[in-house]
């Protein structure tokens, strides 16, 4: 069946192949396989269904104004779910097993990459722990999986700037918990407050820091920025946030171009007063924000239009993510893949 590159959104699609991996606690990983994408048999009582020991990771391949596939800083992706097993107690996927995994899975699935600026086929790579356990301890056995879906823009409307709500009485992650990695108990606990605040008209929740309820953490599952007077603000990583990756590459980024970027706790009162805010991840890519409404007190933005400092960044990622512009800092990483026929 054809597939109709204009009205992607950020969905499931089934595509043709996923790979998978297995390993028993104490061993090492074995190089996993290509497999036809389908459904998995796995023990009830398995770790991951029974105690959320379990992490995943999110990138994008996309097709290059050069005709290829490319990868954004895949190693960083690697090297976050090694944290991520490390801290939920199970064995770390090798590097190099990982990077050559993402590129086999997304090399048997080129026909789904959509055409350069049309979306990006979204790569979910999988580590759970599979093996059954009945005491609340780490599972005997492992799986690293990784399937892919051709995506479009996360938030409705794509570049549209969007209305947050700032939560009052949920929080994401404390102090000591697992909020700086991706494990999945992470997100189960944000779907009720964030349909709530759907229900209300509103794209997400804005969660506040759970200890003084009042520095910004994350946009749902995406990291804040905001500008004031020229200057960025983002929330330093205090370890109750994801360490973005796409939020590393717009300091890198946006210092490059000469901003001041400060990495402190951004007070929610001063976000209220700013000039202008965005989020942003790999799924949200950079998403203007238009509207924070913090109870009964809203602060529109930029007249709810993209903001100036927002529409450069966006410019300036997405044309280092699509080759549209050089590669200046080595974050592209190309998928070789023999015969692919042009787009
Ligand atoms: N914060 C959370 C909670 C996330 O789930 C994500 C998505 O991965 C991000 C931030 C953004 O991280 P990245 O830019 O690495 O995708
Ligand atoms: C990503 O940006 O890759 C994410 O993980 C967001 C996701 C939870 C949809």
């Amino acid at each position: 069946m054809a597939i109709d590159w204009d009205s992607l959104t950020f969905s499931f699609t089934a595509t043709d192949i996923m790979y998978t991996a297995t390993c028993n606690q104490g061993e090492e990983w074995q190089k996993g396989e290509l497999v036809p994408y389908g459904n998995i048999s796995i023990s009830p009582a398995a770790g991951v269904l029974n105690y959320g020991q379990g992490l995943f990771e999110g990138m994008k391949a996309q097709r290059s104004v050069n005709g290829g596939i490319v990868l954004f800083r895949p190693e960083r992706n690697g090297k976050r779910l090694t944290d991520g097993a490390l801290r939920l107690g199970m064995p770390p996927v090798p590097l190099e097993m990982f990077l050559e995994a993402v590129e086999e899975v997304v090399a048997a699935n080129a026909r789904w990459v959509p055409p350069t600026g049309k979306g990006a086929l979204y790569i979910r790579p999988v580590l759970w722990g599979s093996g059954p356990i009945l005491g609340v301890a780490p599972a005997p056995e492992y799986t690293f999986m990784i399937y892919v879906c051709p995506v479009g823009p996360y938030f409705k409307g794509g570049m549209h700037p969007i209305a947050l709500k700032v939560s009052d009485d949920h929080h994401r992650a404390a102090p000591g918990g697992s909020g700086a990695v991706k494990a999945i108990g992470n997100y189960a606990p944000g779907m009720m407050p964030s349909k709530n605040a759907k229900k209300e008209g509103f794209a997400e929740i804005i969660y506040l820091d759970s200890v003084e309820h009042k520095y910004i953490e994350e946009v749902g599952a995406a990291n804040f920025f905001c500008v004031k007077d020229g200057v960025i603000y983002t929330p330093e990583l205090t370890g109750t946030i994801l360490p973005g990756i796409t939020r590393a590459s717009i300091i890198d980024l946006a210092r490059h171009r000469g901003y001041e970027v400060i990495e402190e706790r951004v007070d929610i009162d001063f976000v209220l007063e700013s000039d202008e805010c965005f989020c942003a991840g790999t799924a949200a890519v950079i998403s203007p924000i238009g509207a924070i409404c913090k109870g009964e007190i809203c602060t529109t933005y930029c007249n709810n239009q993209v903001g100036p400092v927002t529409q450069e960044l966006y410019d300036a990622l997405t044309s280092i993510q699509t080759q549209t512009a050089a590669d200046e800092f080595g974050w592209i990483r190309a998928v070789p893949i023999p015969n692919l026929p042009a787009k």
